[in-house]
């Protein structure tokens, strides 16, 4: 385990059965509290950005993905585009349904927020189901992008996520 997993371990906290009995929350806050702990997370995050190559755009799913996203962007050179939860975009958007690991849900991204033929980086902070990301790059290639990658602070691998997001699959600063 590195000094970097040890952090993340003693940052990230579990809320058993939270927002609903059965479901273990993960609450990265104590984590973004942490000065030292933000900037190393931050840099493992724009380490593993750079190994998927060239990135036009980091795309950060609401609402923690809006955490990481724009640091990322920042550090790569590249802009950034929020996909957002219903009734937030005020201008013509692509929508997608999806399941979450507790009910359902759709997200949106505006029409013109990805040049067609970029490649696009999709970042979140929880890697669950996979059903948020996967709905994220239908986005993308609604828009005519290349889905470059997909990166996440952690991945809970038993819940599947990687497998549906293959053959992109997806990257996870800590996997569990
Ligand atoms: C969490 C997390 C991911 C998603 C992962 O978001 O931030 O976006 O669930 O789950 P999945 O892989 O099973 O789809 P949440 O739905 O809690 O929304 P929030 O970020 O707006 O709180």
């Amino acid at each position: 385990m590195t000094d970097l997993d040890a952090t993340i371990d003693r940052l990230v906290r579990q809320i058993p059965d939270w927002p609903e009995p059965g479901v273990t929350f993960r609450d990265i806050t104590p984590l973004l509290a942490d000065a030292e702990a933000l900037a190393a997370v931050v840099d493992g995050l724009v380490d593993l950005a750079e190994g998927f190559g060239p990135v036009d755009a980091v795309l950060g799913i609401e609402a923690r993905g809006f955490i990481f996203g724009p640091a990322i962007a920042l550090r790569i050179g590249a802009g950034f585009v929020p996909v957002r939860k219903p009734g937030k975009l005020p201008s013509a958007s692509h929508s997608t349904s999806y399941d979450l690991e507790y009910g359902s849900a759709s997200l949106h991204m505006h029409l013109d927020a990805i040049v067609s033929g970029s490649r696009v980086l999709v970042v979140d902070d929880i890697l669950a189901t996979g059903g948020t990301m996967a709905a994220a790059t239908d986005l993308v290639t609604q828009a005519g992008g290349v889905v470059a990658g997909n990166l996440v602070l952690i991945e809970i691998s038993e819940l599947g996520g990687a497998e549906r997001l293959a053959p992109t699959g997806c990257a996870a600063l800590r996997t569990y």
